[in-house]
């Protein structure tokens, strides 16, 4: 099928590269020349795990090409336009919905002159409030396009960093829509998994809507869950990961998102849950679950402040070295990191930071400024440090060597917020360890 994507970042481009490689031809357009020019020379602009591969593979193979503008004949002869621009969160927590309106008021005056039998689908992957969809089909119908445009919602569910799998093996596709065509439309791009017994989802504009943010806000709870728990394990002298672990083991509840650490970020939980307190305001209800989620990994994040602090107090000008600095591991993306709650706030003290992180650098570079020393490797950034800070579980700091980051560092402080480090050989390599919910 004939494909465009509008908006190509991490979550246009992936979906994108995946749908070309099930065989559809697909044109990913972007506003950002140089993204568009990086695609173009077959270099991913983001990092994601497996994706550069898949874009060289789909762009020889003529399925997959890229642009910097909205091509009226191309856009014209497209069974679905895929809408997937960012909606970040305003200053008053609600999401920002004017790139979604600008790319559907430029597509109204392509779609006036669509002279195809059959309508334009738009499919929807951003997230957006409910009734947003509904929104944008009015647009379309008081431009005079009830025929030419049909809104559907397909709301995505990438995990940054495994978002190639859980494009091409998701647990579910969500699609909502309010016509028969909407749907088969989608059904027929989705030919492919609905072979592969992947659910599927038939449901109104307005679940699918409500499907994406209640994923979201109850993931983000499980952390804040956990989260809240973890502190209530270090006073109790209890190790929360063997409470997680005990509990996950029930399959109502489950093992995933039971992983403490210094608060969730990322480009989705914490908009999106502001966002549905946003919509529950609109609609006179106090969502409390989610005020409550947000305060506590606002206090999260604050804790681990705390015991950097506590632990540095008598040291006389203070050195730490931060392994990791984006949000997750695998992902290069800075949006809403912990770290960038958690070191201002020392920075702000006259403390100075050295960091390390094998993919986030650049990003974080456009954030801190020279405020943070980047190196290239754990050990150059223990060098001289009295205080080693773990803020993101890349793979490579499971198997640190201890007793050498101990021989360069100046103090013994280990803060290690994602429990990547096995306190028996921190202690044996003579470390003070704090880990996250643990006595
Ligand atoms: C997506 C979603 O669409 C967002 O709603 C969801 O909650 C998270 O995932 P994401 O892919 O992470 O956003 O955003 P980003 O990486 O910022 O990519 C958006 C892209 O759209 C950018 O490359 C930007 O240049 C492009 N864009 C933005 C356009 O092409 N046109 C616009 O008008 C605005
Ligand atoms: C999320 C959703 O999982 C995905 O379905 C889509 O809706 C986009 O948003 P993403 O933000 O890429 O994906 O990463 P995710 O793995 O969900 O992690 C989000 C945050 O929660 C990260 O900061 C992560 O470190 C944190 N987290 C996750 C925990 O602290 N503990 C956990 O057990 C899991």
């Amino acid at each position: 099928m004939d494909i465009s994507v509008i908006g190509a970042g991490y979550v246009g481009l992936v979906t994108g590269v995946c749908l070309a490689e099930f065989g559809h031809r697909v044109e990913l357009i972007d506003i950002n020349p140089d993204r568009i020019r990086l695609l173009q020379n077959g270099v991913s602009p983001i990092f994601e795990p497996g994706i550069e591969p898949m874009i060289v593979r789909n762009t020889e193979s003529k399925r997959l090409w890229f642009s910097t503008t909205l091509d009226g004949p191309r856009l014209n002869q497209c069974d679905v336009i895929f809408i997937a621009v960012s909606t970040p969160a305003s200053s008053t927590g609600d999401a920002d919905l004017s790139y979604l309106f600008n790319a559907v008021d430029q597509l109204i005056p392509i779609l006036s002159s669509r002279t195809t039998e059959y309508p334009a689908v738009i499919a929807i992957k951003s997230t957006v409030p409910v009734g947003t969809n509904q929104l944008v089909q009015d647009r379309f119908n008081t431009a005079g396009l009830t025929d030419k445009a049909i809104v559907v919602s397909n709301p995505e569910f990438l995990r940054e960093g495994a978002a190639i799998s859980d494009c091409i093996n998701p647990d579910r596709i969500v699609i909502g829509a309010s016509c028969p065509e909407g749907f088969q439309r989608m059904k027929n791009i989705y030919h492919s998994y609905i072979a592969r017994k992947i659910p599927i989802l038939e449901v109104s504009l307005f679940a699918a809507e409500h499907i994406k943010y209640a994923s979201n806000a109850f993931l983000a709870t499980k952390i804040s869950f956990i989260n809240e728990l973890a502190l209530l394990c270090e006073s109790t002298h209890t190790d929360v990961l063997e409470v997680a672990r005990g509990m996950g083991l029930d399959p109502r509840i489950g093992p995933s998102f039971l992983a403490p650490g210094p608060g969730f970020g990322g480009s989705c939980f914490p908009k999106d849950i502001r966002a549905l307190g946003a919509v529950g305001a609109c609609n006179g209800l106090q969502m409390k679950m989610i005020e409550s989620v947000e305060a506590i990994n606002h206090r999260q994040k604050q804790h681990v402040i705390t015991q950097i602090q506590d632990r540095i107090a008598g040291i006389k000008s203070p050195v730490i070295a931060v392994l990791g600095v984006a949000f997750k591991a695998n992902t290069d993306d800075m949006r809403d990191a912990p770290s960038l709650d958690i070191l201002p706030p020392l920075l702000k003290r006259g403390i100075r930071i050295a960091a390390y992180d094998p993919e986030a650098e650049s990003n974080a570079k456009l954030i801190f400024g020279d405020t943070v020393q980047f190196k290239s490797s754990p050990l150059e950034t223990a060098t001289g440090a009295h205080l080693l800070l773990i803020l993101t579980e890349w793979n490579e700091f499971f198997d640190i060597d201890l007793y050498s980051v101990k021989r360069v560092m100046e103090g013994n402080l280990i803060v290690d917020t994602r429990r990547v480090i096995d306190p028996n050989v921190a202690a044996a390599a003579g470390f003070n360890y704090y880990g996250i919910g643990r006595a």
